[in-house]
């Protein structure tokens, strides 16, 4: 268990951390569970009272043996639960109805994207979890995140999260035929710095940037998308704003590489699963480059 007390601007809150044994969760890239935990964290602290903040975080295994009376959504099996519970100003019932949707953000314009519980709710959906909240205005909140656990072998800590990332503030369109994917690119972009717009599909995107092409300085679109692939969106952009800055990104079967990416007439390509660093370092490298 760890235990670190955090003081910053008056606010003393303290962490607890409880690390489960030897199982791990599903195999996924570092940078989803910390997407979590940072993203609850974050609401968690945004939501205590400055001087008395209460904030317990515990990561344990948890076994559903079979369909709960309380929790009728998770199937019965074995999970690892993070738990984080603040003392803050919770939620109302209306507003706890809303809090999973992309952009829903009670606070001030410039203090909160909208996009933390709507990115979390999607990695939690990806691992085939759970997520249960319990809240009541003005007497805490606590969010459980259940993922199902597997026996799998260590997966080696990569250098990834030391790196400081490269940012920048330029508008960036953010394509993507998946909504949960495009939220958790927009937000790491947004993280970064970077100020911008997601559109689902590349229709939706072309719309977009017809409407206003000089609203964006880079656009960033999945390759493989239904109707109009992400080579093409590329291409018809460009009719449009022939320079501008353009990355996509791929699975790995779709075989794009430095090459053909020029050949496509895009700046820069991004393998999927986006990893932060990587995506932070292409976006700032297209962007001075051009
Ligand atoms: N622990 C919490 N206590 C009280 N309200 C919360 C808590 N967690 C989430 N909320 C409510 O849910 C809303 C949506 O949260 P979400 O994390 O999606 O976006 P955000 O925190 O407003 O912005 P950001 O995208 O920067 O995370 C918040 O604006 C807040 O009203
Ligand atoms: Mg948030």
């Amino acid at each position: 268990m760890l235990c670190l007390p955090y003081s910053e601007k008056n606010k003393t809150v303290f962490y607890r951390v409880k690390e489960p044994n030897h199982e791990q969760t599903k195999p996924g890239h570092l940078d989803t569970p910390h997407q979590i935990a940072m993203n609850l964290i974050t609401n968690a602290y945004h939501a205590v009272d400055p001087g008395n903040g209460k904030i317990d975080i515990q990561l344990k295994e948890k076994e559903f043996k079979t369909h709960s009376i309380a929790r009728p959504r998770i199937e019965p099996g074995r999970y690892a639960m993070l738990s984080v519970s603040d003392n803050g100003c919770g939620i109302d019932s209306e507003t706890l109805e809303m809090i999973f949707e992309p952009y829903f953000t009670t606070k001030a314009q410039g203090k909160g994207t909208g996009l933390g519980l709507a990115v979390v709710h999607g990695i939690v959906k990806e691992y085939g979890g759970e997520i249960f909240v319990t809240s009541e205005s003005g007497k805490g909140s606590s969010f459980d995140v259940c993922i199902p656990l597997m026996k799998s072998e260590f997966i080696p800590l990569t250098d990834d999260l030391q790196n400081v990332s490269p940012s920048g503030t330029e508008r960036i369109l953010v394509v993507d035929d998946e909504v949960s994917i495009a939220n958790v690119e927009s937000q790491m972009l947004a993280r970064l710095g970077y100020n911008t717009t997601i559109s689902i599909g590349s229709h939706e995107a072309l719309n977009s940037f017809k409407t206003s092409p000089e609203a964006f300085d880079l656009i960033l679109t999945d390759m493989s998308m239904p109707n109009m692939t992400g080579d093409r969106l590329a291409y018809e952009i460009r009719q449009i704003r022939p320079e501008i800055p353009i990355i996509i990104c791929t699975g790995f079967s779709e075989q794009i590489n430095k090459e053909n990416a020029q050949e496509i007439g895009v700046n820069g390509f991004l393998m999927k699963p986006i990893v932060k660093s990587e995506m932070a370092k292409m976006v700032r490298k297209v962007l001075d480059k051009c």
